[in-house]
């Protein structure tokens, strides 16, 4: 449902912020652990290389530095943020949530913080939670993070997973105000899918296996991959039918950075042309909910993205998990 008609109060991005861990493992490298191929990888996903967090490095982390540049791009202080959501699928701890973590690194105190999960869909869930605190008047300025170490639940033999992921993390600080803004939102799930992409054990089913570090993402690609390119293109639709608008509305595509042939498949059914997308996958793969507040933040940095611009932002994740973003930056 479209909520631009339903307030006086819209929220709007103050300003972003992005962390990539130093270390780079490429392709090439890759040919040398599994049976895999730099032309396979490139040409069928357009990743060229991904970041890979130290061993002493966590999700917290890259969390932390992604929210202190969102919070500084924004002209803030962290003392400005009432609300904290941070979507993760790889939180440090089994509990207090990242959100909780992250808000005491901050210095923060007292303000709601907590966690989202729905995997590469998470950054547009926990955005659109925030959104809707806004809207609601129950927050002013909030921090909205995805961050991932998701190399951490990757089978590293496993050449059908492993060279699809990356670690990072992306902020964005967005605040109320007077116009929008933010449009709309728009969330879905279907758990009948829960199958086909998924890490199989977890605290209460099979600890062991997370306590051995053999918790490990499974997927069936094709099925992912059409389920993917069918959901987005209908998601497309909705968005923009709640926004009376059309294809031509649309200035810019941030896409959940999976597979560069499903952001081609996307930007085609927005009329778009690849100049009009932000593009990150070859540099960074997936990194799962951290993926499209990067390309929001890469997108603005280099100065693409402009004040006044309409964005679609979009992912497709484990669940499965789908949801959208219409916004004027
Ligand atoms: O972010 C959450 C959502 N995730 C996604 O959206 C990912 C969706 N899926 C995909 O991106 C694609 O399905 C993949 C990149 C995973 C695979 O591409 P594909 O076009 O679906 O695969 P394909 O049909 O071209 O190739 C599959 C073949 C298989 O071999 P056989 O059974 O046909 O002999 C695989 O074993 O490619 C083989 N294969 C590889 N070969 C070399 C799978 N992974 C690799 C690899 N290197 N890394």
């Amino acid at each position: 449902m479209s909520n631009r008609e339903s307030n006086t109060v819209y929220s709007r991005i103050a300003g972003t912020g992005g962390y990539l861990p130093e270390r780079i493992l490429t392709n090439q490298e890759l040919e040398a652990m599994v049976d895999t191929s730099d032309e396979w990888i490139t040409s069928r996903t357009g990743i060229q290389q991904r970041h890979i967090a130290a061993d002493n490095e966590f999700t917290l982390d890259l969390a932390e530095h992604a929210s202190r540049q969102a919070i500084s791009n924004a002209g803030l202080q962290t003392s400005d943020i009432d609300l904290i959501v941070v979507a993760t699928t790889t939180p440090d701890q089994v509990f207090p949530s990242t959100a909780c973590l992250l808000q005491s690194r901050l210095d923060i105190h007292g303000c709601p913080a907590f966690d989202v999960q729905a995997v590469c869909t998470g950054f547009v869930y926990a955005f659109s939670v925030a959104d809707k605190f806004i809207r609601t008047g129950t927050s002013r300025c909030a921090l909205v993070v995805g961050a991932e170490t998701f190399s951490r639940i990757i089978d590293w033999t496993d050449r059908n997973t492993c060279v699809l992921f990356g670690d990072g993390a992306g902020a964005v600080v967005i605040q109320a105000h007077d116009a929008p803004g933010v449009y709309s939102t728009h969330l879905h799930a279907d758990g009948d899918y829960a199958s086909l992409l998924h890490v199989p054990s977890g605290v209460s089913n099979n600890l062991a296996a997370v306590q051995e570090g053999r918790a490990y993402v499974e997927m069936s690609g094709t099925e992912v991959f059409k389920m993917a390119v069918n959901t987005l293109g209908r998601i497309v639709d909705e968005t923009l039918e709640a926004n009376q608008m059309t294809r031509d509305d649309v200035d810019w595509l941030v896409p959940h950075q999976a597979n560069l042939r499903i952001i081609n498949a996307i930007a085609k059914k927005l009329n778009l042309p690849m100049e009009k997308v932000i593009l990150t996958v070859a540099q960074q793969g997936n990194t799962s909910a951290a993926s499209i507040p990067l390309a929001l933040h890469e997108g603005i940095t280099n100065g693409n993205i402009q004040r006044g611009e309409t964005v679609m932002i979009e992912g497709f994740g484990g669940g499965f998990t789908w949801g959208s973003a219409l916004l004027r930056y």
